[in-house]
């Protein structure tokens, strides 16, 4: 597995980006019921897919086993600055998945290397993520990969009925 090649996305391989993400999110929804997908994202990723292909300051790459067989993915974007913090131009990293069989041989962080490159040639100034606080492998990954928690976001869905103030 060493040495996995990684490319940039094409077309071609928007059905098994598609493939990944249903497993992906079908992970994410096991560990943590209120990231439910909604019933028409399916259709919604392959059309933003699709776009993010072309669209300048998207980058989708993809990690080929064999020549032939997508094994993960990593999406990332370039972003203006909110105007009040110092970065003018942020990275962000959507999504980094690697199929379940194929964890823990390096293939997240050549993803992740690869996605920041094209990112840092972008000309971003810092970069930055979310992970689910019940994804500890993710954390871990972030971790080992040398990452550090910036923010905490919070929830509280509206209680039922809607209690009047
Ligand atoms: C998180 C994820 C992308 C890691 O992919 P991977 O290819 O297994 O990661 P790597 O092999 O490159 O791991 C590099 C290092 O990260 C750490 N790491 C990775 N997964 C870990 C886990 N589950 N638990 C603890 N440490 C972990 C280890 O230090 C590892 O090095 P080692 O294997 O030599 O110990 C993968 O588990 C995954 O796709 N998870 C589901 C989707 C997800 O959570 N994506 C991230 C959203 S923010």
């Amino acid at each position: 597995m060493e040495g996995i090649p990684i490319r940039s996305a094409r077309r071609g391989d928007i059905p098994s980006l598609l493939l990944l993400w249903d497993a992906m999110m079908r992970e994410f929804v096991d560990a943590d019921p209120r990231f439910e997908v909604h019933p028409d994202a399916r259709a919604h990723m392959a059309a933003s897919f699709a776009v993010w292909l072309q669209e300048p300051g998207r980058t989708v790459v993809v990690a080929e086993e064999a020549g032939r067989m997508i094994v993960g993915f990593a999406t990332g974007v370039v972003l203006p600055g909110n105007g009040w913090q110092v970065p003018e131009r942020l990275g962000r990293i959507s999504d980094v998945y690697v199929a379940a069989p194929r964890r823990r041989k390096g293939i997240a962080r050549r993803l992740a290397g690869r996605l920041l490159d094209l990112l840092y040639e972008e000309g971003v100034e810092t970069v930055r993520l979310a992970a689910a606080v019940e994804n500890p492998g993710a954390r871990a990954f972030w971790n080992a990969v040398g990452w550090s928690e910036l923010e905490v976001v919070l929830e509280r869905p509206v209680p039922d009925p809607t209690p009047k103030v």
